[in-house]
């Protein structure tokens, strides 16, 4: 196999044979392909795509790359999304759904371009550790029924590679990509069930219902074919979730929805997913009586117990979340107001998360590290009236060249006008 042939050869909108996918993408979780090559290969299946069968070879391909967990006890049921600012929704759902008795071993990524990661916001709490032995991953799903860890051990290394890749080359929006990345990960859990959060907007890889409609089908189409149950839920990202963007911020955001003081958006998410993972599961006969639960475990604590739990297993320091000053803080804040008054009629949400990165929330560079603390509050919705010189964002940075910047670039996020219809958050179901 010679890469620059299939690089050259995609690029000019050819095919390539299972063979030769399986060639590549094992010689590059070895090394023995290197960044550069993949992330030509990468751009050329942005432009070009991948047609059915290429798509199930490269999953394939992904999957075989590494180990895969298998399981003696269940239901096991995981959640992925495809991203978005200010989702944190994995923090509060994993504790919702294990502590009604289905077991998770999310396996989660990193910040992706301008979308936030479930590992960085978690790395936020003191001590928490994401690099877990197949062993102890094993032991903790067993035990405490939920685990949110990497890619542990040798679990798709070569989506490990891939996905820090993408982050910074700018090829992050390609169905075939996103589908291969997500399902790759979520079929090497050896799940009972997947529910997918696809999520659509301005914030969103999938910027319109049709694209994230095609993805969605495209992830459901694989699951079934590897036997996994599969169902997606298309989410509004026209706006950030929540309040908090940026890890720590989040963090705590999570913590108050678990003990009832979430955001209406963030608890109707999590109710929605909950209830149709606990319906893949066994655990409920209908949506409605899964979301029943699901409401029941915010109000009455247990998800919040079980949160608890699961972050003092990987090492998190529970008093931190116990009580939130504990979390790492920025020493600075700042207001970005409205310049006119009005309805706030649309945000372009990926403006949002890309002010988050300059203020180093995310990363530009492979590797790059990243300030926990730094982040903002959304203070405005789609459909509230606002004043002149009302506040719409609280920035919180360390000390950082962008800051003007970042600034300007949230304050060109929010369009102001004469009226607004607020979308709803749950647009369709697959
Ligand atoms: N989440 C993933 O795991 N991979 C992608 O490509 C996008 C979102």
């Amino acid at each position: 196999m010679n890469a620059a042939d299939l690089i050259r050869r995609k690029r000019d909108g050819g095919r390539l044979d299972d063979a030769e996918i399986e060639a590549l993408i094992a010689r590059y979780a070895r090394g023995e392909v290197p960044d550069y090559q993949m992330s030509a290969m990468a751009m050329a299946i942005v432009f070009r795509g991948l047609d059915t069968e290429e798509l199930a070879a490269w999953t394939r391909a992904m999957l075989d790359s590494g180990d895969r967990l298998s399981w003696d006890f269940g239901p096991i049921v995981d959640k992925h999304s495809t991203g978005g600012v200010g989702d944190k929704t994995s923090l509060v759902l994993a504790p919702v759904c294990a502590s009604l008795g289905l077991h998770l071993p999310m396996i989660s990524g990193r910040g992706l371009g301008h979308t936030g990661g479930t590992l960085d916001k978690l790395e936020s709490i003191p001590g928490y550790d994401v690099s877990l032995s197949a062993s102890t991953l094993r032991r903790l799903v067993r035990e405490r029924g939920m685990v949110i860890c990497g890619q542990t051990g040798d679990i798709v290394p070569a989506d490990k590679r891939l996905y820090a890749l993408r982050d910074v080359t700018g090829t992050v929006e390609s169905i075939p990509l996103i589908a291969s990345s997500i399902m790759s990960k979520k079929l090497a859990e050896g799940l009972d069930g997947l529910v997918l959060d696809v999520k659509v907007g301005s914030g969103a890889f999938m910027r319109t219902l049709d694209q994230a409609r095609e993805l969605g089908r495209t992830m459901v189409s694989l699951g079934e074919a590897m036997g996994v149950p599969t169902r997606v839920v298309l989410s509004s990202m026209d706006q950030p979730l929540g309040r908090a963007v940026g890890n720590a911020l989040e963090v705590r955001e999570a913590a108050l929805t678990l003990q009832g003081q979430g955001p209406a958006d963030l608890v109707e998410l999590v109710v929605v997913l909950a209830a149709e993972m606990l319906v893949l599961g066994g655990v409920a006969t209908t949506v409605e009586e899964g979301a029943a639960a699901a409401r029941r475990s915010l109000s009455d604590g247990s998800a919040w117990e079980k949160w608890l739990l699961a972050v003092s297993a990987q090492g998190g320091n529970r008093r931190a979340l116990e009580d939130l000053t504990q979390l790492p803080t920025a020493a600075h804040r700042r207001d970005v107001v409205a310049e006119s008054g009005g309805i706030v009629t649309a945000f372009e949400t990926r403006e949002v998360g890309l002010a988050a990165v300059m203020l180093g929330a995310g990363r530009t560079r492979i590797g790059e590290s990243i300030d926990p603390a730094v982040g903002l509050e959304v203070w405005a919705e789609i459909g509230d009236a606002v004043h002149a010189g009302d506040r719409l964002f609280t920035v919180h940075y360390t000390d950082v060249d962008e800051l003007d910047a970042a600034c300007d670039r949230l304050s060109a996020a929010v369009s102001i006008g004469p009226s607004a219809t607020p979308a709803p958050l749950i647009l369709d179901r697959i």
